[in-house]
Parts: C-alpha cells; structure tokens; sequence
C-alpha cells in the first residue's frame, strides 16, 4: 500500500546539526520528558483507545444516520475543525447522501448565522453533539443553550435528551454537570488529549461517523502513520517535514503556506492552521500558517506570493489519483481556443498548474515542501492528521515551545467577559 510522500525543492539542505535537534524533539516527545509531556495520549491512540466507546459511537451514528436530517455539531477549535476537515474532504460537493445534512454551530457569535440555522432546522428532524473539552467555553455553550431550548421546545425534555449527545471530559466542567443532570449520552476527551489533536477520539469520531465516514478505515491510517513515523529520520518523512519547515524559518521564512489543488481540502487547510497556530506561535516565536486554494488564489494572492515580501514558503499538499476523469472534449471550431488540450483530462490540467506554478514559485524565491497523498479517502485522512499532529509536536519542541498549551487564547477571553460583565 502506497503512502503519503515527502519532497521538497529549493529548501536549504538539512544539516546534521538540524537533524540532531529534530531527533532529540522527536525523543523527548516519546519518552515525554518535554514541557506538556501530559498531553500526549494522542500518541498512541491509533492502537490504545477505548474499544467500547469506539463501539458505541458507531452504534449512535447509524441510529443518528437512520433518523435525522439535520446534524449539529457545536464546538470551536479543536473541537470541531478536525471532524469538519475529514468530512468537507469526503462528502460529495454537491449532492447531499442519504444521511442527515452535516451542519455546525458554536464557532462564532453570530446571530444572522444562528437565527438562519433555528429556522433551517424548525421543520426537520435534528440531532446534536456538543463538543467542548474544557465546558465553559463560550461559543458552543451560547449555542448549545439556544439549540437545546429550540430543540426542548421542538421535542419535550425527553424527546430532545434522545437527540442529544454531548462530548467533554470524563470527571469535571459545567457541560459534564449539565450532562448528569439532564442525562444525556456522553463521550469522553480523554484527559491527556487537548483539543487540537484531537481529532481520532469522540470529539471527531462521532460526527464523522454520523457523516457516513468509515472511521475503522480513518484509525488504520492512523495506526499505519504511527508506525510509519516512528522510524529513523532517514526513512521517516514526519521528522523530515519537521526539519525542512524549520530550516525554513532559521533561514529567515516566517510564513507557511499550505496550499491545496481540490476545493474539498479547504479544512484541512483550517485546522492545520489552529494545530500549527496554537502550537507553534509562542513566545515571540513561529512560522505564522496560512493556506490558499490553487489555482483559485493563484488569480489573488498569487500576485503577492510570487513578488511581495520574500518571507514565505509554501507546503503542497496535493492528491495524487482524484478519483474522477474528466476528459477534455473535442470542438469542431475551437472556438475557445483549447483545442490543444483535446485527449487531455482536467487533472493533467490541475497538475501543469501545480509544476507550472512551482517552477515559478522557485523563480521567485518562495521554496515548497509538496506533501503528495495517494487518494483521498478516509484511510489517507488518517494518516495525515498523524503526520501532521506529530510533525507539529516535534516540530514546536524545536521551537523550544511547549506543543500543548494555548496560554494567548485567554487574552481575548478576559477582555470580552469584563465587556460581557462576567462575575470572575
Ligand atoms: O486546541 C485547543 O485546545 C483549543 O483550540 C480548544 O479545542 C478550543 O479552545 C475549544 O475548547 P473546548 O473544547 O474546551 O471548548
């Protein structure tokens, strides 16, 4: 079975110096003698997670799948964005499948967005899933509240506690106590796991498989990422991915962009960003991550990466075989032109734009890293999250930052609360 693969071009060489410093980051991650060592359950969960839990959560899903039209999920950060990644990246476009329609709420404070989310929903039949590790989170709990009395007033307390499940942690938080006493179903984020790499537990595994995503084949790419990346640093493209962004950044690169040739991998793109961003951008210190959709953006930013400011580089990730084939058409008058690309498909359009654009990219002193995954499907979702989630960990131990904490995010939080006239 064919894996993802690493490449990278114009990017300084990685000395052995650089190589040291990963692989000592990459051994403090194991034996967990680096700051956060507490918060790495998510290391091993590919094989050591809660086979019953596991269980059951599909259990729910097929119940869910069976008798909803509407599936919320609340949550912010991690608590949504890797479940949301995996599923825009499999669900059809287009057409909606014979599950219920995925929706979520809780990741902003938007009132047009949830006065049109209550009237979507007011004659369909709704199931909810409130994520929220920490449970006093004010986005999700604002729109849990909200959600929960429409789906009351809807249902009845009993009818709506059949619809609702909730996700948060196993001991303590006021979502945990609201979950007791109104007694509903319940999912654990394991204590050693913080949200955003937290994707492979209940926080994502159940709405993505409420979405029809199979999730057994989700953990085997995880489980073959775990393995994969736990190799020496010459067989080992996770270590390798970390050291050639860090070369970049001690080269004097401060930005990363993680661009994307299919539409689909747009959150993918979102959370790499938060994994990365709450990560890395610490202390004064980190590559600020940001991601595009080529060719899209090659007619908007394009512009900027190939002539501004020389401070970027760019992460490919691309999908080797798309799935489709859309061969180009023939046209007796050509009148547009195209006739040269007659017995080409629009892949091998999407891929001369993908080189094309790289060889000027070089030309223009942006250097990439191109991250080539074989399929998209749920298999290969794992293992990326896996390649990400670790390079990540490594990659900020490198940094000389802690991986595992968010202590900026708290800023925002205390000003908006004194404004909102929270008691402290
Ligand atoms: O990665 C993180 O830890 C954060 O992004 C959290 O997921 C986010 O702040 C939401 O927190 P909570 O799940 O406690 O509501």
């Amino acid at each position: 079975m064919k894996n993802i693969t690493l490449a990278s071009f114009g990017v300084p060489d990685i000395d052995a110096a650089l190589e040291q410093r990963i692989m000592r980051s990459a051994q403090k991650l194991h034996d967990g003698t680096g700051e956060g060592a507490e918060s790495r359950g998510w290391m091993s969960l590919p094989v050591d997670y809660d086979q019953q839990e596991f269980a059951r959560i599909k259990e729910v899903a097929a119940h869910v799948r069976d008798n909803a039209e509407v599936f919320i999920t609340i949550g912010i950060g991690g608590s949504y964005l890797g479940s949301k990644a995996v599923i825009c990246a499999l669900e059809d476009t287009f057409a909606q499948g014979p599950g219920p329609k995925m929706v979520f709420a809780g990741n902003q404070l938007s009132s047009a967005y949830m006065q049109d989310l209550l009237m979507f929903i007011q004659d369909k039949s709704v199931y909810l899933n409130v994520i929220s590790k920490s449970g006093t989170t004010l986005e999700p709990a604002l729109a849990f509240r909200l959600l929960r009395n429409a789906l009351e007033a809807k249902y009845g307390e009993d009818g709506a506690r059949e619809r609702i499940f909730v996700t948060t942690d196993a001991h303590k938080g006021a979502l945990k106590s609201l979950a007791a006493e109104k007694g509903y179903e319940t999912f654990v984020v394991p204590d050693d796991i913080g949200g955003r790499y937290s994707a492979l537990t209940a926080v994502g595994l159940l709405p993505i498989a409420v979405s029809g995503i199979d999730i057994d084949s989700l953990m085997a790419g995880a489980r073959a990422a775990m393995t994969l990346y736990s190799q020496p640093y010459a067989h080992n493209d996770c270590y390798q991915y970390s050291a050639l962004r860090s070369a970049l950044y001690e080269d004097g690169k401060k930005i990363e962009i993680l661009v994307g040739y299919e539409p689909s991998l747009h959150y993918v793109g979102e959370w790499w960003k938060q994994l990365f961003g709450e990560s890395e951008g610490k202390d004064g210190k980190g590559l600020y991550p940001s991601s595009m959709q080529f060719t899209t953006d090659l007619h908007s930013l394009g512009q900027y990466v190939q002539q501004g400011e020389r401070r970027l580089f760019e992460t490919v990730l691309y999908v080797e075989d798309s799935g489709a084939r859309i061969a180009i058409p023939e046209d007796s008058g050509n009148h547009d032109g195209l006739h040269y690309l007659v017995g080409k498909t629009l892949d091998d359009a999407n891929t001369a734009a993908r080189k094309g654009v790289r060889a000027a990219h070089l030309g223009g002193d942006v250097p990439q890293i191109s991250i080539s995954v074989p399929q998209k499907n749920a298999y290969y979702l794992g293992q990326l999250l896996y390649f990400f989630e670790k390079a990540c960990a490594v990659s900020a131990y490198t940094l000389g930052v802690n991986p595992f904490n968010q202590p900026g995010v708290e800023a925002y939080k205390k000003q908006m609360f004194t404004l909102l006239g929270k008691e402290h």
